[in-house]
């Protein structure tokens, strides 16, 4: 059997009275690339918040390497590899490019290494070098997306959750995004990627979801999800 890095069993979350996720299951392997596409208002935010703890469940489990999530604050599911680059970015505004790469390792307490990798990350993302003293908020849209993946990479996800990370950008720097998401990937670190473009994201995984009106309605290899008429009329726009 593959080895299971995440598992979601009949997941139910509400705000108040509105039901945005109406009991889902789905799972990741460890080192897979996974996809998780819908419209505007399926319930994607929703199910990424309630797997790093920022939302209650109001039913089912999340199971993390074999664990329940349950009662673990968001920021302990972090200390143990569960990481996320929250939809928006969600970068340090007013602290530059380093000091928000700082900030993503302020789980760990391994200081030699913290450093290592910060200039791991310069690596992967020469634009951040360029700017490492600059102040995150006068970033452009596609820098400020690439701060928030190499904030997030500072913690030493195994997993990692990115909620649209193409929304806002150029082509250009989709593209780019997408290459660094695939070497994330090809590293080792499992990935569930939130995306509205569908074509990319199916390019991109090795399996996919497809969630409608907080349910999940579709899964299956990524390609074959590719070809599949329903998705190519729904969300490829053909
Ligand atoms: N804080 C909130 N209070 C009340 N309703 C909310 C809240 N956040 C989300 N919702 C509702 O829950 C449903 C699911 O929202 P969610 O943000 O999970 O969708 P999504 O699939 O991420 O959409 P998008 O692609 O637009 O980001 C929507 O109907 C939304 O209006
Ligand atoms: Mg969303």
């Amino acid at each position: 059997m593959a080895d299971l890095m995440l598992s979601v069993n009949k997941l139910e979350v509400s705000y108040g009275g509105i039901h945005a996720v109406k009991g889902i299951d789905f799972f990741i392997n460890k080192g897979e690339l996974v996809t998780l596409i819908g419209a505007n208002g399926a319930g994607k935010t929703t199910t990424l918040k309630a797997i790093t703890g920022l939302l209650p469940l109001k039913a089912g489990d999340i199971s993390y390497r074999g664990e329940d999530t349950r009662g673990r604050p968001t920021y302990r599911l972090l200390r143990d590899g569960l990481a996320m680059v929250p939809e928006g970015r969600g970068v340090f505004a007013r602290m530059t490019i380093t000091e928000n790469l700082q900030m993503g390792a302020y789980v760990r307490t391994d200081e030699p290494t913290i450093k290592q990798d910060i200039e791991r990350m310069f690596g992967i993302f020469p634009r951040l070098k360029e700017r490492a003293n600059q102040l995150a908020g006068t970033m452009s849209g596609g820098e400020q997306q690439m701060l928030a993946m190499a904030r997030a990479l500072m913690s030493q996800p195994q997993l990692l959750l990115l909620d649209e990370p193409s929304m806002g950008l150029s082509p250009i720097m989709v593209d780019k995004i997408f290459e660094v998401v695939r070497d994330i990937s090809a590293q080792g670190v499992t990935i569930l990627l939130v995306e509205q473009n569908a074509r990319l994201a199916l390019q991109a995984a090795d399996r996919g979801y497809v969630m409608e009106s907080g349910l999940i309605t579709m899964t299956g290899v990524a390609s074959d999800l590719l070809t599949d008429s329903k998705v190519r009329a729904a969300y490829l726009g053909e």
